[in-house]
């Protein structure tokens, strides 16, 4: 196939003359959408669990790399796999349910069964002599992924071999996950019972670029703010941060490579309470262990995204959300409450609460997006010409005051700074350039064949 037709001249990416821009076609070609499955999804590392959902031995949970279902478990030894969920004889998915507890697996079309380290130990009637004689010799086995990484719990797998380390392929990202994961007294992170998914008529980049938008929040959730000012004034918010009085407010975002990025706001009054602040025992605990730096940015809202399908939000709540796309103008979203592990349980209830009031599918927020997304997605049909909707924060007069990197120890691939509400869009921008190596690089493998 000739993949450079279709990938001609979508991102427009100038930094000299100030210019970004990316094409309407992106969101809404169908062959870009194979494109972006067969060699960003299943060719790069995605999302596909927390370690504590699968605890015990032979506890599993099913989900999806790109289109391609997959079997993530724990064996009888406590080693985690992931396999493709496919049976070996005509291809069934051998796990329908989305979690459980089995020590086998039985395929429902004719038997087959495979254990929790994804051997087959049974054919159906195998030795009544109707199979080939060198049938012994296939490999009956589910197909395990390429290549799977765990960084503190969140397990990541890729389809292909050629990736780099988990590790690597984070980078700075994980000082973002550190300063949840360090929220736990163990170090541990685990999902509040009750995970939601649901789609949206919308291609999956709408939801990338939202979790990274700050410039949206007053428009798109204006009735939101309303409620957070009349809770400010009648008494009923409970805002908390450990800013110091002469820290400069304002909201920024950090660039990393491989299309990870973040952002995040310094307010020295927040409009909402924070679960980590609700027990001053255990605020006390994560102060003495982490400092009085890495608290300060704990208690920042923080909206990191890990290309090209995870993102956490750390405000009020947390919330972890992944994407299944099903097609240019369809996502599966899957929307869970991110927890602490060994959190008091004054904190699990302002969690929950706080996750119900914005986050969840009922709250006040994400339905709010969803049509926005929806709302893009018809406007993408007018073919009017570029949009011009990633070029907000290339202002050269936006700098970075004060020592946030160093504060860190990261070095972002680039980094905007602007006051509270500045909203910058040039945290895109990374995901964009990731997801464009990522075609080009498939370019030029198909320009070789
Ligand atoms: S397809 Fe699984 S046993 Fe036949
Ligand atoms: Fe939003």
């Amino acid at each position: 196939m000739n993949v450079h037709t279709p990938l001609d001249g979508l991102i427009d990416d100038r930094p000299s003359d100030k210019a970004f821009h990316v094409s309407r076609s992106a969101f809404t070609d169908p062959d870009i959408f194979d494109l972006e499955m067969k060699h960003i999804f299943e060719a790069t590392w995605s999302f596909v669990g927390l370690e504590t959902q699968i605890p015990r031995p032979h506890d599993y949970i099913t989900t999806f790399i790109g289109r391609q279902p997959v079997l993530l478990m724990r064996d009888g030894e406590g080693n985690i796999g992931c396999f493709l969920n496919t049976c070996r004889h005509r291809a069934t998915m051998v796990c329908p349910f989305k979690r459980g507890r089995q020590k086998f697996h039985v395929c429902r079309y004719h038997g087959w069964a495979y254990d929790s380290a994804g051997r087959n130990i049974s054919v159906t009637d195998k030795d009544d002599g109707q199979y080939p004689a060198d049938f012994d010799n296939a490999d009956r086995n589910l197909f395990p992924v390429a290549r799977l990484e765990s960084y503190r719990g969140l397990i990541f797998a890729s389809l292909s071999a050629d990736v780099p380390s988990l590790s690597d392929y984070l980078g700075d990202a994980r000082a973002f996950i550190d300063l949840v994961a360090d929220q736990s007294p163990v170090g541990q992170l685990e999902f509040v019972p009750g995970d939601i998914t649901y789609t949206f008529d919308a291609n999956w980049k709408l939801q990338f670029e939202n979790g990274l938008d700050y410039y949206h929040f007053n428009s798109t959730h204006s009735s939101y703010v309303d409620i957070l000012a009349q809770r400010t004034k009648s008494g009923d918010a409970t805002g908390f941060t450990s800013e110091r009085a002469d820290e400069v407010e304002g909201q920024g975002s950090f660039n990393f490579s491989n299309g990870h990025a973040v952002n995040w706001s310094i307010k020295r009054q927040m409009r909402y309470g924070r679960a980590l602040a609700s027990d001053p025992d255990g605020l006390a605990e994560v102060k003495a262990r982490v400092g009085d730096t890495r608290l300060k940015w704990m208690l920042r809202q923080r909206n990191l995204t890990i290309f090209p399908n995870l993102q956490i939000i750390d405000i009020s709540s947390a919330q972890l959300r992944t994407w299944r796309p099903l097609s240019a103008d369809k996502t599966e979203m899957t929307s869970h409450c991110l927890a602490p592990v060994g959190e008091s349980p004054a904190a699990r209830r302002f969690r929950i609460r706080a996750y119900e009031d914005f986050f969840n599918p009922s709250g006040l927020a994400t339905s709010d997006d969803n049509v926005m997304y929806e709302f893009c997605q018809t406007g993408y049909a007018a073919q009017a010409g570029d949009t011009l909707g990633h070029l907000r924060g290339l202002d050269p007069g936006i700098g970075l005051p004060g020592d946030h990197v160093s504060e860190l120890g990261i070095s972002p691939v680039d980094y905007a700074f602007g006051k509270p509400g500045f909203g910058g869009e040039t945290n895109f921008h990374s995901g964009y350039r990731e997801w464009r190596r990522l075609l080009q690089h498939a370019t030029g493998e198909a320009a070789d064949a």
